[in-house]
């Protein structure tokens, strides 16, 4: 599948549920259209050009349904998921817990991924810690889904490990919070990179994704940085963003001028957290 065209008429949604089936019992943050989309996207969309990254895998929720979806359409590649592996009491309670997980002691969840990926352990690769402390020498990216964009720092560094490797005309970024209104830098960001990126599908709840369609080199990195860019330039660039989403056909208006006018309201703002009320 090649032509972008294809986005328009929201094929995931039409996903055989059977696929989704054994990916069901890993706990998952992802709304039910997300998880369709991604193992739509590795089965129906990829073409084994390149690897998969899932950047915040959480408890492997995310990866399972991209596994499941490359495993139906038997590529060969792998799938790089990373975490810090982490979860607090409350992330246990509300949604391990919640989905089935019986409680445990501790905050580490690494050793509950693996067990939970178990079905398709031969196509996936680990990596705990810190995302912005790695580096990528995989090769071509074909699948990059960005979930850990918490900061305006380690959303950068991200950019600058992974973009290099998209390959213009095929690669996905899925943009997991685009529409969250604690993340306008993920907006931003994409705003800035306007030239090298289409908006191809909104799925809801938050993910906006893109189509890579010019090779990210050093100028892009030097246009995609948020962290240098003062808080009026930033709105700017979030108001053109809103722009350019509605004029493209999606329905996001109200979640872009809830971030627009949340943002007003917090100026320099870097990390998710600190975004106390929504306005
Ligand atoms: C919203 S959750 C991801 C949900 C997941 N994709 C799913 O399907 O359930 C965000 C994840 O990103 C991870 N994360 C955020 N910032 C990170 C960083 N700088 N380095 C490593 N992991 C990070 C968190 O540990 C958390 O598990």
């Amino acid at each position: 599948m090649n032509d972008p065209a294809v986005f328009k008429d929201s094929p995931w949604k039409a996903l055989d549920p059977a696929l989704l089936a054994q990916a069901a019992n890993v706990p998952t943050m992802l709304a039910p259209e997300e998880q369709q989309f991604y193992a739509w996207a590795t089965s129906e969309w990829m073409q084994d050009k390149g690897a998969v990254v899932d950047l915040g895998c959480f408890a492997g929720g995310s990866t399972a349904r991209l596994a499941a979806g490359h495993q139906h359409a038997g590529h060969t590649g792998l799938i790089h998921a990373y975490d810090r592996f982490g979860a607090n009491e409350e992330v246990k309670t509300h949604i391990l817990y919640k989905q089935g997980i019986a409680p445990f002691e501790g905050n580490n969840i690494l050793e509950l991924a693996i067990d939970l990926l178990t079905p398709w352990t031969e196509r996936i690769s680990l990596h705990p810690g810190q995302i912005e402390d790695q580096s990528w020498e995989e090769g071509p990216i074909e699948i990059l889904v960005m979930d850990a964009s918490k900061t305006v720092q380690t959303m950068d560094a991200m950019t600058r490990t992974f973009f290099p490797s998209l390959i213009p005309g095929r690669s996905l970024v899925v943009q997991q919070d685009y529409l969250f209104w604690r993340q306008p830098w993920i907006a931003i960001q994409m705003e800035l990179l306007a030239d090298y990126f289409v908006p191809v599908a909104h799925v809801p709840n938050n993910t906006m994704v893109f189509l890579n369609t010019k090779q990210i080199d050093g100028t892009a990195l030097e246009h995609a940085a948020v962290g240098p860019i003062p808080h009026d330039r930033r709105l700017d660039l979030l108001r053109l963003a809103h722009q350019r989403t509605t004029e493209a056909g999606f329905d996001v208006s109200m979640p872009m001028d809830e971030q627009i006018r949340t943002f007003e309201q917090h100026p320099n703002v870097d990390r998710a957290k600190h975004f106390v009320q929504k306005f």
